[in-house]
């Protein structure tokens, strides 16, 4: 019993070197392209996973307020998914589990049988959370992984034969644009079984100041979660970014239903990146894309839920219905296999 993390690379040889080639390899290709963008996924290294754990305790940052508001009001809903039976509680993109933690207390306090696996691409997120789980939760079995969601579900699939409930939560499944939520939906799909349930969060459309407002905080956090981007480059791959020549820029896209964030430099300049050898030149307001948030209709939940194999089971919604956390069913036996 206890929690405890283990770091899982797809070859566990050279695993850090594995992890910086293929952030370096991204970098090189996403500053090689026009227009310019790098991944939302290389936000969280320790100060960026702190940098989010303060976006989530401001005012405007609203999405966590209304998670919270339905992991308080909807245990029971949720726990008569797993009712009467040993399960894994997985969480993708687990970060420090604030949530989840309404939901494990609720879990214990009723007997259930279940493992905690959270899996996260940043350790240190992991080993907040571990060490919090230690201190809330002592006799917790937790396993957390250190890997990329797909990496970490394999190991997972090898060990057993449970069902699972796994768990998406925040906005991490609207960092994907349209295709690639498919994807990554339908490969999902593959890596589970039949019956097994997917709880995801999705952010609702809503008044477009709102939004505005939740991305570009007053406090000026998020532009510093936005630059620190640039930092990890600096840090991790020695790059002479000069991060007080770019500028935070966060707008919404009526056509695409997504807010999107970005870095735009402040002026024409060039930036070397030792470990990828290579120098970029920006002209002034030249934008590299950092990030996607989509937000949803119920229609296209719908849409995404039924194209990729899963039947909705629930909607939960916080009292606003600003967000729902939409329980999905996964649906293998006569389901048309597309892939
Ligand atoms: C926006 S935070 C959300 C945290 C938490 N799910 C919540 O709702 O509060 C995203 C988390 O997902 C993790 N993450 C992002 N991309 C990932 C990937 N490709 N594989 C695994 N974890 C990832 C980050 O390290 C971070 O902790």
């Amino acid at each position: 019993m206890g929690s405890t993390y283990k770091i899982l690379h797809p070859t566990d040889l050279e695993a850090v070197d594995n992890e910086k080639k293929t952030f370096a390899l991204d970098v090189l290709v996403g500053l090689s392209e026009t227009p310019k963008r790098l991944s939302s996924r290389y936000f969280y290294d320790e100060r960026g996973s702190q940098l989010f754990e303060q976006i989530m305790d401001l005012p405007e940052y609203y999405l966590t307020k209304c998670e919270f508001n339905i992991f308080e009001n909807k245990q029971v809903e949720i726990a008569q998914l797993v009712r009467g039976e040993k399960f894994n509680l997985v969480e993708l993109g687990a970060g420090d589990g604030r949530k989840t933690s309404l939901l494990i207390n609720h879990f214990l306090r009723n007997g259930f049988r279940f493992q905690y696996v959270p899996i996260d691409i940043s350790e240190s997120a992991m080993k907040t959370l571990t060490d919090f789980l230690n201190k809330s939760f002592p006799e917790l079995e937790t396993t957390g992984i250190v890997a990329e969601y797909f990496n970490g579900l394999k190991w997972l699939n090898n060990i057993t034969g449970s069902r699972n409930l796994v768990l998406f939560l925040g906005s991490n499944l609207g960092n994907f644009n349209k295709p690639q939520s498919r994807v990554f939906l339908r490969n999902l799909w593959n890596t589970l079984n039949d019956g097994d349930y997917l709880l995801t969060g999705f952010d609702l459309k809503k008044d477009i100041d709102l939004m505005l407002k939740a991305y570009n905080d007053s406090q000026g956090i998020t532009r510093e979660f936005n630059l620190n981007l640039l930092r990890r480059i600096n840090t991790e791959l020695k790059g002479d970014f000069d991060i007080d020549k770019f500028r935070h820029y966060s707008g919404y896209d009526v056509f695409t239903g997504a807010m999107e964030s970005y870095l735009v430099s402040l002026e024409n300049q060039t930036v070397f990146i030792k470990d990828i050898g290579q120098s970029f030149a920006f002209q002034e307001w030249e934008p590299i894309h950092t990030e996607y948030s989509y937000k949803y209709l119920e229609s296209d939940i719908r849409e995404l839920a039924e194209a990729t194999g899963f039947v909705i089971e629930k909607q939960l919604y916080d009292s606003r219905k600003w967000f729902v956390d939409s329980v999905w069913k996964v649906q293998k036996v006569n389901h048309r296999d597309t892939t």
